[in-house]
């Protein structure tokens, strides 16, 4: 199946299981525990129905938008995802400069294998920097001041990670940083030709941000969930969070809200955006799909936050629901890195580029010219409908 022939998320899902060694593969597709939040993300989309109004001139529909402080095309952005090496050689350079390209933002994660100022130098769009609090404070100062230099326009501080999630197909496949061949994994390597090849010409494998001030990879491959637990700090509070954000100075995002309470206290604290999200579902499996939280908060904070959802979205549909129920914008992560795995860069353009016409495609037959006429007359749980027919 070539690039040209997947025509959904889906369809670049299957490519990139069949290109990729397993532990890769499942490091990407995986949850936590039982996966419920990670399965329950996608199916909550299905619990709403679509009310489009028909008889509008939709002869030019635009997806332009305006999100912390930055001009966009598309209301959905990308979600920092750490690692990219190991999916594709051409790792984040060949993700942001697809980004770029669509006029979309990229978050470059904290566990990127390429320097934040690599990324800034390859790319020509709007960039947003995930950072986490580490034990080690002076270091998360540091990316800070790096990402003042590097011209980010955004930062987003990740606040769900306390400790790493329970993901057991990492633990079964014995995912670790550098990738290890095991006895289970031998002959998944072994037939996953292409990947092998570009690991075995350039194995250049590091955290490239942090790795000059942590060097935990130097002694050999270490698996996931221990990294995190050794490295970031689970004493963070909101007092850190003020911190981050007067260091910082500018446009400010919170990401792995799941209550009013915290939205609430998010803008006292100097954020700019709330990001809704349970991480993928890899983190505290049984959280909320970020779908179902996001009207109570928009309620709860009405427009002193921008709000951004992410998790199981996979269809333009999905979009357009979370922007009727008041999201500013959507990001994505597995569609990108389905599409990473699947063919590099075009695979991250053909993944942005499908989700670019579901959505036009989507708004037109909604009957909206642009995102912001996008609102809740659009949408209703279908069980209001079951009531409405029962009553
Ligand atoms: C992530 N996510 C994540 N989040 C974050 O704040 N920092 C990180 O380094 C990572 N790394 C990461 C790796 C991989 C492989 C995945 C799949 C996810 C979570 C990510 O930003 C986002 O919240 C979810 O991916 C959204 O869910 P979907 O779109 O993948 O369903």
């Amino acid at each position: 199946m070539s690039l040209d022939s997947c025509h959904n998320i889906e369809d670049l899902r299957r490519r990139a299981k069949r290109k990729l060694p397993s532990p890769m593969f499942h490091y990407i597709d995986g949850g936590a525990d039982d996966e419920w939040s990670l399965q329950r993300n996608s199916q909550a989309f299905d619990e709403l129905q679509l009310l489009p109004n028909y008889l509008n001139d939709v002869s030019q529909v635009g997806l332009d938008t305006t999100l912390l402080g930055c001009d966009l095309r598309l209301p959905f952005l990308l979600a920092p995802t750490g690692m990219s090496r190991l999916f594709h050689h051409h790792k984040e350079l060949g993700v942001a400069r697809a980004a770029a390209k669509h006029g979309t933002l990229y978050t470059l994660s904290t566990m990127a294998t390429t320097s934040l100022e690599d990324v800034a130098a390859a790319a020509s769009g709007a960039q947003m920097f995930q950072i986490y609090v580490f034990k080690d404070r002076g270091l998360t100062r540091e990316l800070i001041q790096r990402c003042k230099q590097s011209g980010y326009r955004a930062l987003c501080l990740t606040v769900d990670t306390a400790v790493a999630g329970n993901r057991e197909r990492d633990r079964r496949l014995g995912m670790s940083m550098p990738p290890r061949i095991t006895p289970r994994t031998f002959f998944s390597f072994a037939s996953s030709f292409g990947w092998l090849f570009n690991f075995a010409r350039d194995p250049g494998f590091g955290l490239a941000n942090v790795a000059h001030r942590v060097d935990m990879l130097s002694g050999g491959a270490v698996g996931v969930i221990e990294y995190v637990n050794s490295q970031f700090d689970r004493s963070v509070t909101w007092q850190d969070v003020e911190w981050v954000a007067s260091e910082w100075g500018g446009a400010f995002a919170i990401k792995g809200m799941s209550a009013v309470g915290d939205a609430k206290r998010a803008v006292s604290s100097g954020a700019t955006a709330a990001m809704l999200s349970n991480h993928g579902g890899r983190q505290l499996d049984g959280c909320a799909a970020p779908i179902t939280t996001l009207p109570r908060i928009r309620d709860a904070i009405g427009d002193q936050l921008e709000l951004i959802i992410d998790g199981g979205i996979r269809r333009g549909t999905h979009i357009l629901k979370a922007l009727a129920l008041g999201a500013n914008a959507c990001s994505i992560g597995r569609p990108y890195l389905y599409g990473l795995a699947a063919g590099g860069e075009a695979g991250v353009d053909r993944a942005l580029t499908l989700l670019r016409d579901e959505v036009a495609r989507g708004l037109s037959l909604l009957g909206c010219q642009r995102i912001s006429d996008v609102g809740r007359q659009h949408v209703e749980l279908v069980d209001e409908w079951r009531r409405e027919f029962a009553a």
